[in-house]
């Protein structure tokens, strides 16, 4: 069983789509076991996007994404990183397959409603940032 983040952005929320993304995730048969709307401060930006530091985008990345609430979640499946990473599509809404989320409700690569982790070590380090342990739910799916 593997876990990662994803995070409704900015756009996301306040273009009303969180429900259809989260429902996304569902009806592919993933679990949501940790989700918060929060308001990210910059520290929380910074440390999120340290691999982006000193790119030509990472100052207006940073400024969009403390621009307004997001919606921050915790999944858990087989496989579910490159899953919800397949639903999410290319970062590049024009290179995004159609179906996906990107593709379907995105035009550009700094407004891309939503970020998902890209690997299992920056999965655990991205949960880490934004939820405490005690935040992150254990259940069985039953049915
Ligand atoms: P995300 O998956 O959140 O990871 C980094 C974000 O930087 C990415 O989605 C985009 O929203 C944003 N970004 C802006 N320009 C670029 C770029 N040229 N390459 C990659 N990411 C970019």
């Amino acid at each position: 069983m593997e876990r990662t983040f994803l995070m409704v952005k900015p756009d996301g929320v306040q273009r009303g789509l969180i429900g259809e993304i989260v429902g996304r995730f569902e009806r592919k048969g993933l679990q949501l076991v940790a989700s918060k709307l929060m308001q990210i401060s910059r520290e929380t930006a910074e440390l999120h996007y340290a691999e982006h530091h000193g790119k030509p985008f990472y100052e207006r990345l940073i400024t969009f994404i403390t621009s307004g609430p997001v919606f921050a979640m915790v999944w858990q499946g087989d496989n579910v990183i490159a899953l919800t990473r397949a639903l999410i599509g290319k970062t590049d809404a024009l290179e995004a397959l159609p179906g996906t989320i990107r593709s379907d409700y995105a035009i550009h690569t700094n407004f891309n409603l939503i970020h998902g982790s890209d690997s299992a070590a920056n999965a655990e380090r991205e949960i880490g940032i934004f939820f405490e342990s005690d935040q992150i739910i254990t259940y069985e799916h039953t049915i």
